[in-house]
């Protein structure tokens, strides 16, 4: 197995964190990572804002998150990376009018899981969190409104080496079509 494979098959979605803090030269490398991934027409539209602080954590917990998922964990991790998107007028508002794919989103979940990937290779666990409520986010992190938070991705030193690994996926019938 290569040890690219290696390094993937170890990242999986962390839900408890110890409260060690993370060295700010850990989270510039993993946004380095996120900055090297492809985007349509190169516009990269991403963005993130790194929260480190506890108040801000706190605001996001109590005001960023849809009702109906138990997230304490959430406000106890130490860094929570706001992702989001800025649409360019061409490629993100043109171009998905005729081919109906939708460009943005796509750049940002490749830039969020080179952040991820980099953020495994380091020892750090993270977890990906989609049910979130944009326009609060962009309050609580001060963006404008040309930016749409579409992600928090939760960062820290993992905290439940009793998990059990190994996640469920759907068999390669379901999911993968060869042609030859
Ligand atoms: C776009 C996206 C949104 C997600 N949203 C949440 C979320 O709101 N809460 C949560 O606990 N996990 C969330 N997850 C994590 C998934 O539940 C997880 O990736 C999936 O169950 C597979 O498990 P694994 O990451 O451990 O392999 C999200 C993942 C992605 C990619």
């Amino acid at each position: 197995m290569t040890d690219f494979l290696k390094l993937v098959e170890k990242r999986y979605s962390c839900r408890a964190y110890k409260p060690d803090s993370v060295p700010e030269e850990y989270i510039k490398l993993m946004l380095e990572a996120a900055g090297l991934a492809p985007s349509a027409c190169n516009k990269q539209p991403w963005r993130f804002a790194v929260i480190t602080g506890k108040e801000k954590k706190t605001e996001i917990f109590e005001h960023g998150l849809l009702p109906g998922i138990s997230a304490k964990w959430i406000s106890e991790a130490p860094v929570i990376i706001t992702m989001g998107i800025h649409r360019s007028f061409i490629t993100h508002y043109l171009a998905p009018k005729i081919s109906k794919i939708d460009y943005a989103l796509i750049d940002a979940g490749i830039a969020g899981e080179h952040l991820v990937l980099q953020a495994t290779h380091q020892g750090l666990g993270t977890c990906w969190i989609g049910w979130i409520r944009p326009k609060k986010i962009r309050r609580i992190v001060e963006w404008p409104r040309s930016i749409l938070p579409i992600a928090l991705i939760t960062v820290g030193w993992p905290d439940d080496s009793d998990k059990i690994t190994g996640t469920n996926r759907l068999p390669e019938t379901e999911t993968i079509k060869w042609i030859k």
